[in-house]
């Protein structure tokens, strides 16, 4: 327990900014701060802390409340602890009293899985610097491979002796039971036997932190070659552990990543270790497994641009193949960087100073779908099976791209490097983007009837599957109606050149704002979306140009007080990304949506590609009244409606195909 006063004192020092600070990159914002939320998965800041009042809230998730309750709930500390934390931090001096009753039970067990970890964790580091075995093996060790004491500590590594028990008896001796070392995986336990030994004997250890800088297990390396055994043995899944939402070095590398705002992604421990000591921060390890969404979703907090640092064997590019389409369906920008024959980031760090490393980043990487389809083509020189392939590869790799007019950018990009029509590799992706939404609902038909058997459906559940589906699957035109609705909500209140009709009639360039154009253009041809969210959407703008002659921002829609808009406007706030300055190409001229022009004409592009899929829509429909028809005159007149429409569409088809090839 801690003495009243001591306590007075921390509440006292407390300043919520700085204690939310340490732990989430916060900017000034007025008299308040704002940063992402670190209790759920955002990309516009909606994480509020209210330095007057002393608290914090997030208008996403709804989180909020003090700087204690955000340690409790960040940190997983209990109050106890929460406090403790603070008076270290605040350098306050405490004078701790025996544990009550009631915060013993606060121990929860959670938290004394931390704090087997934590303590093994000083127990190692402590045997690396000051036993013999420690120092003659494993800090020999680290500096064979030129890892300073600096970096060890600042890493928290240690060493686990050459013997079966010496950990667990220490532990045994500071009072904590057989039962949270096995829990807390440090020690592995043989029921049977009745017998136990320390999980990471005779090998150096690398504690693994959550974001917050808890040790949550370890990774640990063997020192010799010995091929018998495996190189690293790792903590198992715990209730504080799982290795597919922890992304190892990200403690270290958060703030950095969020200010340079790209990410670094490596395979091996070593290698984000090394790669901090020489001072690039900005990197975290994967720890050679597959990339999950949660750990993407970890990176989000703090970016959306990463580069992804891979061996260039077989092997590593295959798994960056994979990470990268499921950075890219995350709505990320993402890089890769090959190194030269025979080098790691590990032996480049050691090799090179930073701002050597830094240059030899920013000047070998490469845009991922470029180096994709580069890489794709030379193994297909030849070929043109495997030739027909690559596309269908890359077009795929295409449309896992949320945002439509990077899509675009990227068709524009392929079709130069493949020399292929734009408009075929446009049509293919379009194709594709149908197959990937029929898929999808497939899919949540699956999860949904897999759900089925076990949880009771409610109307609700049941209701929204079938509006998803319905979306997905027969409103043909999805993808253009939100085409449209992305470049109200993205860029509605900027401006845009574009051929206008002016007073007289005639048409000229004019600088108007991309709202007014769009929802004038689209009001014009008397058109309507299918999708209901959408068009209420369109209607709201309509109405605030044509009354107010004002043009809505993306906020009023966030906050809209129906749920539907609001998440709708978020989400499709959210996949939009600002393309990073390291998004410029070598020596490709990469046409960006921020370019003016290519925006102008990619937003005259989707109006086009919106009114064709209309269009379309209504052939098809009025052909199907034909067939159906047995009046002669009903039928003549359909069929000089379809005529009149497959007119236009051609016209319309030929506008967007001269789009394209200019
Ligand atoms: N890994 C593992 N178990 C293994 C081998 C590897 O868990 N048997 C994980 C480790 O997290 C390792 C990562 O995969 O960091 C990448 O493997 P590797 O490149 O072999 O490891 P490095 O850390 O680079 O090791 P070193 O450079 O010391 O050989
Ligand atoms: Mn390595």
């Amino acid at each position: 327990m801690i003495k009243r006063e001591d306590v007075t004192k921390i509440m006292d020092a407390i300043k919520i900014e700085d204690v939310i600070g340490a732990f989430v990159p916060l900017k000034k914002r007025g008299v308040n701060y704002i940063g992402l939320c670190p209790f759920h998965d955002e990309k516009t800041p909606s994480f509020n802390v209210n330095p007057v009042k002393g608290i914090f809230k997030c208008f996403g998730c709804g989180e909020g409340g003090s700087a204690i309750s955000f340690l409790m709930k960040h940190q997983h500390y209990t109050y106890y602890e929460s406090l403790k934390w603070l008076a270290d931090f605040y350098h306050i001096k405490i004078e701790e009293t025996e544990l009550s009753e009631e915060e013993k039970q606060e121990r929860t067990e959670r938290d004394r899985l931390f704090h087997a970890n934590e303590f093994a964790q000083r127990y190692f580091q402590d045997i690396l610097f000051n036993d013999p075995e420690g120092v003659s093996v494993g800090l020999s060790y680290f500096e064979e491979r030129c890892i300073t004491k600096e970096t060890i500590k600042r890493w928290g590594l240690g060493y686990c002796k050459n013997s079966w028990t010496d950990f667990c008896d220490a532990a045994l001796r500071e009072g904590f039971t057989m039962e949270e070392l096995a829990n807390a995986g440090v020690v592995v336990r043989n029921e049977e036997k009745k017998s136990y030994y320390d999980r990471f004997k005779a090998r150096v250890t690398f504690p693994i932190y959550n974001v917050g800088g808890r040790v949550l297990g370890f990774s640990a390396r063997i020192l010799s070659s010995d091929k018998s055994k495996a190189k690293y043995v790792n903590s198992p899944e715990s209730l504080i552990y799982s290795k597919s939402r922890v992304l190892f070095g990200l403690h270290l590398a958060k703030e950095s990543i969020a200010k340079e705002d790209l990410c670094y992604l490596v395979e091996g421990n070593m290698d984000a270790i090394m790669m901090n000591q020489c001072g690039v921060c900005n990197v975290v390890a994967t720890s050679g497994t597959a990339l999950t969404e949660p750990q993407i979703a970890l990176i989000k907090r703090y970016t959306r641009n990463v580069t992804v640092l891979y061996d260039g064997d077989n092997a590593g590019i295959k798994a960056t193949f994979k990470a990268v389409n499921l950075f890219l369906e995350q709505g990320l920008n993402v890089r890769t960087v090959l190194f030269p024959d025979g080098d790691d980031p590990d032996s480049f760090a050691r090799k090179h100073t930073r701002d050597e490393f830094k240059a030899f980043l920013e000047n070998n990487s490469q845009n991922f779908i470029l180096y994709k389809t580069n890489l794709l083509l030379q193994q297909a020189e030849g070929d043109p099976v495997r030739r027909a392939e690559l596309i269908k590869d890359i077009v795929h790799t295409i449309s896992l791209v949320p945002d439509m007019l990077e899509r675009s950018t990227y068709i524009q990009q392929c079709s130069s490097v493949l020399q292929v029509d734009e408009a075929t590799l446009a049509k293919a992706l379009k194709d594709q983007l149908r197959k990937n939404a029929v898929n999808k609902a497939k899919q949540q038909a699956k999860e949904e009837s897999f759900s089925q058997t076990d949880v009771p459906i409610t109307e609700r559940s049941s209701l929204a599957f079938s509006q998803q589906k319905d979306k997905l699957v027969e409103n043909p035109d999805y993808e253009q109606e939100k085409g449209i609705i992305s470049i109200l909500l993205k860029y509605g209140e900027e401006e845009t050149n574009q051929d206008v009709y002016d007073e007289s009639g005639v048409l000229e360039k004019k600088s108007i704002p991309v709202a007014m154009f769009v929802v004038c253009d689209i009001a014009n041809d008397d058109v309507d979306f299918n999708d209901e969210l959408f068009a209420k959407v369109f209607a709201k703008y309509k109405k605030s140009i044509y009354e107010n002659q004002t043009i809505p921002s993306a906020k009023e829609f966030i906050y809209d007080q129906d749920d539907g808009i609001r998440q709708l406007a978020a989400g499709i706030l959210v996949d939009g990304k600002t393309i990073s300055p390291l998004w410029t190409e070598k020596n490709v001229s990469v046409p960006k949506p921020e370019d003016q022009d290519i925006r102008d004409k990619l937003i005259f592009q989707s109006l086009l590609s919106f009114k064709l899929s209309k269009i379309n829509s209504y052939i098809k429909k009025i052909n199907e009244k034909i067939s159906k028809t047995t009046d002669p005159d009903k039928a003549f007149e359909l069929l000089s409606e379809n005529k009149r429409l497959t007119d236009l569409r051609n016209k319309i088809a030929a506008m967007l195909n001269r789009v394209f090839s200019n």
